[in-house]
């Protein structure tokens, strides 16, 4: 490690792993848990996979179908959560989000990159988290109409590190990014 008081190179990292998680399924940060709270207040968290992470516009993407709690939950509350937690690195990356729910045309360059075979990942029916008769009662046809990327504006970035002596540092977007040393 450099200077470990160099904020820019701490977020620097974060944002290397976050990169890292799009562009290689096999990275601890492809695979987030992300939260939301539901309409009466209960979190919910569940594990997505990381489609994009744009630091120029402070931004995470993540793909969907519209039929899933986590959406009711974003149309009723549009803040969520990302925790990833980088065992290599010893690193625990949290960032809070506003989310915009794209769908429609404004997406069609998202639909035509997924391949055929992930497609069905949207549409499944009845809809996700529907009582059903058995484990495989269930059909997965794939149904445009159902996709949706969630666009996440950060908020603020939450980093920790372990070590002989731990480091955590909070960025926001109100300080450009600036960063501040926080007691871990
Ligand atoms: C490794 C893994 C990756 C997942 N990726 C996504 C994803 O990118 N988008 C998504 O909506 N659900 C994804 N899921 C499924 C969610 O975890 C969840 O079960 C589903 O979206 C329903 O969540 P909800 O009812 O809380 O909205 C993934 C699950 C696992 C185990």
């Amino acid at each position: 490690m450099g200077d470990p008081n160099d904020l820019c190179a701490f977020l620097d990292d974060a944002w290397r792993h976050l990169q890292r998680g799009v562009a290689d399924s096999r990275s601890p940060a492809r695979y987030p848990a992300f939260a939301t709270v539901a309409a009466g207040g209960t979190p919910e968290v569940r594990t997505v996979a990381l489609r994009g992470a744009s630091r120029s516009q402070s931004m995470l993407q993540v793909h969907t179908d519209i039929a899933t709690s986590k959406v009711v939950a974003l149309q009723h509350s549009p803040k969520a959560a990302f925790l990833v937690w980088l065992p290599r690195a010893d690193l625990q990356i949290r960032i809070t989000t506003t989310v915009d729910i794209l769908t429609g045309s404004d997406i069609d360059q998202h639909w035509d990159r997924i391949p055929e075979g992930s497609r069905v990942s949207y549409g499944t029916h009845p809809t996700p988290g529907s009582l059903i008769s058995d484990a495989y009662a269930y059909e997965k046809p794939s149904d445009r109409e159902r996709f949706a990327v969630l666009s996440c504006s950060i908020l603020f970035i939450d980093l920790v590190q372990l070590g002989v002596r731990h480091r955590r540092a909070g960025f926001s977007h109100e300080n450009d990014w600036s960063g501040k040393w926080l007691a871990p």
